[in-house]
């Protein structure tokens, strides 16, 4: 997540970093590491524990857990609560409980069965029954892997139908967005929304944005047009999206279609989008599709020097974070942080 060196930026990283762990502490949450004879997820759970950030629960057999921590010097590891996937108390009913949900999708007894041992499911089956508040996993397991249990038993917030994901992009000087913090989206999951779904992912960004990134946000609908500059299917979309989430979510500002430099440059702002509260001072971009979203944070990223927070997974009805396989001790540590605030949300 931390790949360049700019005092400002640097510092506005840990500013916000510190402030997110700060509020994990206060709440409290039970986050579960399924991937728990991971290195690095040891040692992150270990500072987890040490640091009171949440209550970390580890899949796994407890002995060969702790063994392995052990012969790493992780001893906080003790403390964590640890459930063996092949037999805990719990094991029938969450079956049941998948069987349930999955029947009609024809999910047999065998096969929730078998899936339920398998840590990544059971993680979701966990916080599906109550049992755990969010989970964070991904650093030896692909995107999809993760995801997919927890769109089939985790499932959309009422009222939202797609998963996405965000990123807090902080940039090297303070002129753009908020005193240079801008919030992304979508950037990780939905690879072409349609128009409702483009509604909702500016909706949940917004969401994110307020209690993730503790800005008010100026949502931006991007677009190759603004205000009817150019006339295609695509424009149209994004015109209409806009109407939809502010529909939506009228407590807060949405404006588009707009061009990126008339949504965060502000003379041109002016001249493209008169009269318009966000244009020229956008702290949000929602992006057309995933294609757009995914190219302009790695850009921006690598390009401008910005660091870059997240995804942040958003829309779930419990959250559920996904790290790169690439991830560092802190970047699982941070995440965790991340999804026990999204929990307080939540709930
Ligand atoms: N939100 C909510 N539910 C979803 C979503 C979504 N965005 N996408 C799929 N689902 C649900 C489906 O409705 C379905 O539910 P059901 O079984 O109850 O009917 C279930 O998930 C499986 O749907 P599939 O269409 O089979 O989804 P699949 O598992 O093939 O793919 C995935 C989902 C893996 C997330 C896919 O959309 C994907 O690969 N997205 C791109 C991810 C990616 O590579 N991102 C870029 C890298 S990340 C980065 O750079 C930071």
């Amino acid at each position: 997540m931390l790949n360049s060196y700019s005092h400002y930026n640097v510092l506005k990283f840990m500013e916000l970093l510190e402030k997110i762990k700060a509020s994990a502490k206060n709440h409290n949450k039970r986050i579960v590491l399924p991937e728990s004879f991971e290195e690095r997820t040891l040692e992150a759970a270990n500072i987890l524990i040490e640091e009171n950030i949440a209550r970390i629960i580890l899949i796994g057999d407890r002995d060969k857990i702790i063994d392995k921590a052990s012969s790493m010097g992780f001893n906080s590891i003790e403390k964590a609560t640890v459930i063996n996937p092949l037999n805990h108390g719990k094991k029938q009913s969450y079956i049941d409980l998948m069987v349930k949900l999955r029947q009609s999708k024809g999910l047999s007894i065998e096969e929730a069965s078998s899936l339920i041992e398998d840590p990544l499911y059971l993680a979701t089956l966990m916080i599906k029954a109550g049992d755990a508040d969010g989970e964070v996993a991904g650093a030896e397991n692909a995107t999809g892997d993760v995801l997919r249990p927890a769109f089939q038993y985790v499932k959309t917030l009422p009222g939202i139908s797609v998963v996405s994901g965000a990123f807090i992009m902080i940039l090297k000087d303070n002129y753009y967005g908020e005193n240079g913090m801008l919030v992304f989206a979508d950037c990780a999951v939905h690879p072409d929304p349609d128009e409702k779904e483009l509604a909702e992912i500016a909706v949940m960004t917004a969401r994110t944005t307020r209690a993730i990134a503790e800005m008010e946000p100026r949502v931006a609908m991007l677009s190759f047009s603004t205000k009817g500059s150019a006339s295609h299917e695509m424009v149209d979309k994004v015109a209409n999206a806009t109407k939809i989430a502010q529909a939506m979510a009228p407590e807060f500002k949405f404006d588009g279609e707009l061009q990126a430099d008339a949504a965060i440059v502000e003379s041109i702002g002016k001249k493209k989008a008169p009269g318009s509260e966000i244009a020229g001072r956008a702290n949000v971009l929602v992006f057309p599709s995933l294609e757009s979203g995914n190219i302009a944070y790695k850009l921006v990223q690598r390009l401008a020097g910005a660091e870059a927070i997240g995804p942040v997974l958003q829309g779930m009805a419990a959250p559920i974070n996904d790290l790169s396989r690439g991830c560092s001790v802190s970047d699982i540590v941070n995440l965790v942080a991340i999804t026990a605030n999204q929990a307080a949300g939540i709930k």
